[in-house]
This record gives structure tokens, sequence and C-alpha cells, in this order.
């Protein structure tokens, strides 16, 4: 008889996944913890909500703790990294998911050259500031435990292309932490991390339901894309699961559109 293996095997290790309070990041936490994350912190902003999806996951037998943080602030990330060590071991996933699509972004009216550096700082500061935060006290858990580990940032089409109206710096933010993954790419491969990015395209999450809710925008949006329906959750988050498993751990320094099929030539 053949002997069969679990693919997607996050192989019992410590998972933070920051931001996951709703959207993309509850159902990136709730899928780390079906495929075999030892314990997920549920990081989120807001205490209540990252409550709510610790508790979920902890139905399902899984260890699970809400860590509010503003993933912004760099020592309260290390006090969130410390905490998740003292109660279940060193972390060993980290999946930046926590981002802001601009929602505190100038209008689209008001052009790039009409900008100033109080409407850049809400995305370059969750965005880009949020993902080296983390990204060091994680590295930091991976290389002194010696067991390696999975860097995943969630990053946007926006930061491949470059987006305007508005997203500007939103798209400079994703662009850079792609970078950035790209560099703990080249760093972590000797201590066994792998670091990876996925770009993301519109996807369907308390985020984005305004904004898609106009069927006309909807449309040009579709026709740009391959598959023509927009994304979910769970598209994003069976990317970053496998990622963030066993069956990835040659993968490193990608960064993975997850888009229907846009801008595929890019
Ligand atoms: N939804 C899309 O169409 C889309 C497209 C491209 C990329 N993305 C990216 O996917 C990720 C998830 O997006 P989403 O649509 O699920 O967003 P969302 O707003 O629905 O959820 C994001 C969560 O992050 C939390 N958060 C925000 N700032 C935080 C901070 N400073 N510290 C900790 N938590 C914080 C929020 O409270 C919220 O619960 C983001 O990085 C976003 O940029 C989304």
């Amino acid at each position: 008889m053949s002997e069969t293996r679990q693919i997607l095997d996050v192989q019992g290790r410590v998972a933070v996944v920051t931001g996951a309070g709703q959207g993309v990041g509850r159902q990136i936490a709730l899928d780390l913890a079906a495929h075999g994350a030892g314990a997920v912190v549920v990081n989120d902003i807001d205490a209540g909500r990252a409550e709510q999806v610790a508790e979920e996951i902890r139905r399902t037998g899984t260890k699970a703790v809400g860590a509010q943080c503003d993933v912004v602030d760099f020592d309260a990330v290390g006090a969130m990294f410390a905490a998740a060590k003292d109660s279940y071991g060193p972390v060993g996933v980290l999946v930046n998911n926590a981002g802001n699509q601009g929602g505190d972004a100038p209008p689209p009216s008001v052009p790039f050259w009409e900008q100033g550096p109080e409407q850049w700082a809400p995305s370059v500061g969750v965005n880009l500031h949020g993902v080296l935060n983390c990204s060091r006290h994680a590295l930091a858990h991976m290389v002194e435990s010696e067991t390696g580990g999975r860097i995943v940032t969630v990053i946007s089409d926006a930061g491949r292309v470059g987006e305007i109206g508005g997203l500007e710096a939103y798209s400079g933010a994703k662009a850079g932490a792609a970078g950035l993954t790209r560099a703990l790419a080249r760093l972590g491969g000797r201590y066994q991390v792998t670091a990876n990015s996925v770009a993301l395209g519109a996807t369907r999450t308390p985020a984005t339901e305004q904004f898609l809710a106009d069927p006309e925008r909807n449309k040009r949006i579709l026709s740009q894309y391959m598959v023509r329906r927009l994304g979910e959750p769970a598209d994003a988050s069976g990317m970053v699961v496998f990622l963030a498993s066993a069956a990835a751990s040659w993968i490193t320094g990608q960064t993975v559109p997850v888009n229907g099929g846009y801008s595929v030539t890019l």
C-alpha cells in the first residue's frame, strides 16, 4: 500500500498572523490551525476581533490567543512575540497580513503632487513599518531556536503594477514590503527560514465591501481578470498556508500573484 502524506503540513509551528481579526487574515489564522499549526497568535489592533477569531480556533481544538497590538509599535510587537514564546515556544511562522488599503489615504481627486506626509503615514506605517517590526522579532525567534521558519507577507498587485488615485503611497509601501521579504529570504536561507510574498488582486473582505459594491467598477476590474470573479479570503489563504507548510521548504524570495490572472504578463 502506498504511503500517504499530509502535503500542507504546518508541522506544529507556532504561528503569528497579523491583522487576523477579519478578512484575509482571519481565514489564514483558521486555515493554519486546520493544517497543523501548534498554536496561533491572532493579532489585531482591535482586541475584540482578535479574541473572537482566537475563540473560533480554540473551538476546533488548536491553541490560540487574541493578541491586541498595533504592528507599527516596535515595543508592543516585541512584547507580543515575548508573550507568544512564554506561552507556546518560539514563533515559527509569521504572516505579515495587517494592512491598510488606503482607508485613510487621500481621495482619488487629490493628485500625488498635492498630497503630504500626513496622508502617506498610515499606509507606510502598517504596510511597511509593521512588516519590519514583526519580521525582526520573528526572525530572532527562528534563528535562536535553530528550527527554521516561514515568513509570508501579504502584499498587493498595487505593489507590483503601481496604483494611482490615492494609492501611490500604498503601492510604494507594498513594493517595499516585498523587497524587504526578499532580503529576509537571502538572510534567512542559511537558517532554514523561507520568506515569500503573496500579491493579492481585488478580494472580498470587510475592507473592500464598499469599494466592490459598485457594479460598474466591478465590471472594469473583472474584465482584466482571466478568471472572471473577485477573490475570496480562501484564495489568498490557500497560497499562504502552502508557503507556510513543509511542502514549500525550497521556495523562497518569491512574490506569488493570487489574482485570477491579472497582469499575468508582468
Ligand atoms: N482585500 C483586497 O482586495 C486586498 C487586495 C490586495 C491586498 N490586500 C492586502 O491583504 C491584507 C488583508 O486585507 P483585508 O482586505 O483582509 O483587510 P481588512 O481591513 O478587512 O482586515 C485587516 C485587519 O487588519 C487590522 N489592522 C489594521 N491595521 C493594523 C495594525 N496597525 N496593527 C494590527 N492590526 C491592524 C484591522 O483591524 C483588520 O482587522 C492587507 O495587507 C491588504 O493590504 C487586500
